[in-house]
């Protein structure tokens, strides 16, 4: 098997990194995630998912690749100059982009459970982790990467990495799956 061959990218993945980089924009997500996000996208039909942290759309696009018609995604992102990248790029109906403080989102969402989160924030992730499960349906996707140790790490978040792992190791009405791949991703599923 050949893991690096990575097929059907999608076609707006290529603009939108050219303009990631002219942002300098570092913490992107990689291939492999996206690739992985796109085949679990696809498992839930008619789904409602949720990415919190758009950055320039990266992700994004992955996951609008892997949505039915009847799916919709809702992406939180409170940098606008990274926000408007994705916009510019990803023309979806399906796709709902939210220029706000995830924080303050998340503690006032209070609509219809999500089948799928992706967090890719502080908020969602290393904060607010409870609330954010708590908008998750059960039989629903929780993905997070970067969980191996990265170049952009600051001091002091290999800790905070590992104190998030065992919290989730702790939980009984989360199933996971830790993967040693990409960036190191996580996948949840809640009972
Ligand atoms: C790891 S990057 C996301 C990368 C993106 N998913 C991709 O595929 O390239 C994290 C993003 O979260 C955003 N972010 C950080 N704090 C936030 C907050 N409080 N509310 C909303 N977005 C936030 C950052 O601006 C950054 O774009």
């Amino acid at each position: 098997m050949n893991d690096t061959l990575i097929t059907r990218i999608p076609t707006e993945y290529e603009h939108i990194k050219e303009a990631t980089n002219d942002l300098k924009f570092t913490m992107a997500s990689d291939l492999y995630t996206g690739s992985l996000l796109k085949t679990l996208a696809a498992s839930k039909p008619a789904g409602r998912f949720l990415e919190l942290g758009t950055g320039t759309g990266l992700a994004t696009a992955w996951i609008v690749s892997g949505l039915d018609t009847k799916s919709s995604l809702v992406t939180i992102e409170n940098n606008e100059l990274l926000i408007d990248v994705a916009k510019k790029y990803i023309s979806d109906s399906k796709v709902e982009f939210v220029l706000a403080d995830a924080y303050k989102w998340i503690k006032n969402y209070n609509e219809e459970k999500f089948d799928f989160i992706f967090a890719d924030a502080m908020p969602g992730k290393y904060d607010l982790f409870e609330e954010t499960i708590d908008i998750l349906k059960s039989g629903g996707f929780y993905i997070i990467d970067d969980m191996l140790p990265q170049p952009n790490w600051p001091f002091g978040h290999e800790e905070k990495v590992n104190d998030f792992i065992n919290k989730l190791e702790e939980r009984t009405d989360l199933l996971i799956t830790k993967l040693n791949w990409s960036t190191g991703i996580i996948i949840v599923v809640k009972k």
